[in-house]
């Protein structure tokens, strides 16, 4: 279904403020101001990403921001007995459950949930249990949604990172480019119509771009986008708060 009458909520992942305060392991740019300029600038949530190395976002930052922000807090993480009790101890409105890997740069594709079935499912018993919204970021393969489905997972993020590959510079502006790109955005639809009708709610994200996002918040099944390092990027040249109106008003589509 094209979205014509509504707008899917943006929650801006901030994670990438405390990579330049982590550069310099010092105090500033302050997260928590961060935080407040992009709820102030119209974001539905803020997103952040507790890793198990600690590179960006810390124990404490957490704390902090559960108790400033004031719209809708996203914590992801991974699947660890340290990741839960973080999670249970600071109550988020919700937990995104993510894959994670030592050394990568960023997160690479969905979380495994077929094939890690009893781990994944434990953790979103003992989340659920304390009153904690659970979505899983996932590729936008059927087997993977329908697994969320029977475990109780209430959201599935759909994973836009090789769409975002595919759109990169001027990659998706013709011929085989635009046409993969065109049938990545089919793949996204087919996989949110699929968990929409499954009764999940469906979120989207990673590497989308003022550039790219259009043609998914065109998809009335995604309500919510997690968009952190193309808006942390721009808003080094215009301000936080103009950069999040920017991306706002990309997301919204004709009313
Ligand atoms: N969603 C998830 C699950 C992520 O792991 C990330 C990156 O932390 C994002 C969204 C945001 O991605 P980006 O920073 O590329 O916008």
């Amino acid at each position: 279904m094209i979205n014509e009458y509504m707008s899917a909520k943006l929650n801006v992942n901030i994670d990438h403020v405390a990579t330049i305060r982590e550069a310099r392991k010092t105090i500033e740019p302050s997260i928590i101001t961060a935080a407040v300029i992009c709820e102030q600038a119209g974001a539905d949530g803020i997103t952040v990403h507790i890793r198990g190395d600690r590179r960006h976002i810390q124990d404490r930052d957490i704390e902090l921001l559960r108790d400033v922000v004031t719209t809708y807090l996203n914590v992801e993480l991974a699947t660890t007995e340290e990741m839960l009790k973080i999670a249970i101890e600071t109550k988020p409105d919700a937990v995104s459950l993510v894959p994670e890997k030592p050394n990568e740069v960023t997160t690479e594709g969905g979380l495994d949930v077929v094939g890690n079935l009893s781990t994944v499912r434990a953790m979103v018993k003992k989340l659920r249990d304390a009153g904690i919204f659970v979505s899983a970021f996932v590729d936008p393969v059927h087997e993977q949604i329908e697994t969320c489905q029977s475990i109780g997972i209430q959201q599935i993020e759909l994973c836009t990172g090789e769409y975002a590959e595919l759109t990169l510079g001027s990659k998706a502006a013709h011929g085989e480019g635009a046409m993969r790109a065109a049938q990545e955005v089919k793949r996204i639809h087919d996989a949110a119509v699929h968990a929409h009708g499954l009764g999940l709610k469906v979120a989207a994200g990673h590497g989308l771009t003022y550039r790219n996002v259009g043609a998914l918040a065109a998809i009335s099944e995604i309500t919510e986008f997690n968009i952190g390092h193309n808006i942390i990027s721009r808003s080094v040249f215009t301000g936080l708060y103009k950069a999040v109106e920017e991306m706002i008003e990309k997301i919204r589509v004709v009313q």
